[in-house]
């Protein structure tokens, strides 16, 4: 069944049809009438919204229909069913942040910092603006600092170090951009252009989102004066985009950049969820629901 008005709606009325998970990848049990893209066999990954019950179950029912938001492609024949299931919502939301910030970022010599670089999304915006040639500088603990010089970052600076301030280090970096994945304030104004998926909250409880606009007047403020021009930087609030051409894109991202912190068996839903709050994942967690 298709929700079109679905996308449109808050997200405070959403979990009223919301369930768990909206990655999945899987097998084509049934595909509906003359013309469809699929046909039963077929071996998919993709991303669902607002789906009822969400995707952790063992059959879903996918509208493939534009309005419904949903993103269905091929699984790659040497991608495993869990490495299928990690990239999508990650990847399409690294992959909106960076077409949020390309025009703001200079053609040659282009620099970007990203807070949270060892963040499941983080790591592929270090990977994405590295892709294009761009300088990067991103934010991390001592010991994710290897692995995310090994997504793409130049250089990164160690948010736990306390004789380090990530503000100071942002700023002699001058970067043309920042992307955050963190959350907060602290890194305001020290790029022309600003874009965060988590907004001013720091709760990882809350996904974040363009919705906070609606319960934060400082952010909306924020957005609206550099719209118009009134401030120096550029500051937008963003949700990830459902867009197939971006998922597309992570066609040709090498195998070994798909990085899985955790796979849990289906019992282990809760386990699963209190290391995603637990703010130390590296990577993806991925819940198996059938073999
Ligand atoms: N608006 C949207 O459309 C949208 C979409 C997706 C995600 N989100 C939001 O984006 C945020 C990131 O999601 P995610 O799944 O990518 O996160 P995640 O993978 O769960 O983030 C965990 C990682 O963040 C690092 N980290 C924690 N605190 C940090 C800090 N202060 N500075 C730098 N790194 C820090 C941790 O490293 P250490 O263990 O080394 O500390 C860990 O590697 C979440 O708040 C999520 O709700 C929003």
């Amino acid at each position: 069944m298709s929700y079109p008005i679905l996308p449109h709606l808050p997200t405070c009325i959403l979990p009223l049809h919301k369930g768990v998970g909206e990655d999945f990848s899987g097998i084509v049990v049934g595909a509906g009438g003359a013309g469809s893209a699929f046909k039963p066999g077929d071996e998919v990954f993709g991303i669902v919204p607002y789906l009822p019950g969400g995707t952790l179950q063992e059959t879903i029912r996918i509208d493939t229909s534009r309005s419904s938001g949903a993103v269905v492609l091929p699984k790659p024949a040497d991608w495993s069913w869990e490495q299928a299931a990690a990239v999508p919502l990650v990847w399409l939301t690294a992959q909106t942040t960076i077409a949020r910030v390309e025009s703001h970022v200079q053609t040659k010599n282009g620099r970007v910092m990203v807070l949270g670089g060892s963040s499941a999304c983080g790591m592929y915006a270090v990977h994405l603006a590295r892709q294009r040639g761009w300088t990067v500088l991103a934010s991390c603990s001592g010991r994710n600092a290897e692995f995310v010089r090994s997504m793409g970052a130049d250089d990164i600076v160690d948010y736990t170090d306390t004789t380090t301030s990530v503000p100071e280090k942002v700023a002699a970096f001058v970067p043309d951009a920042i992307i955050d994945f963190v959350g907060g304030t602290g890194c305001l104004g020290l790029a022309p252009r600003y874009v965060t998926v988590v907004g001013d909250k720091t709760d990882r409880a809350s996904p974040g989102g363009r919705y906070l606009y609606l319960w934060n007047p400082q952010m909306l403020l924020r957005a609206v004066l550099g719209r118009i021009g009134l401030s120096r930087c550029s500051y937008t609030c963003i949700n990830l985009e459902f867009s197939d051409a971006f998922l597309r894109e992570v066609l040709s991202l090498p195998k070994d950049k798909i990085v899985i912190d955790t796979v849990y068996e289906f019992g282990q839903v809760r386990e699963a969820f209190e290391r995603l709050i637990s703010g130390r994942v590296r990577g993806k967690l991925v819940v198996k629901v059938a073999e």
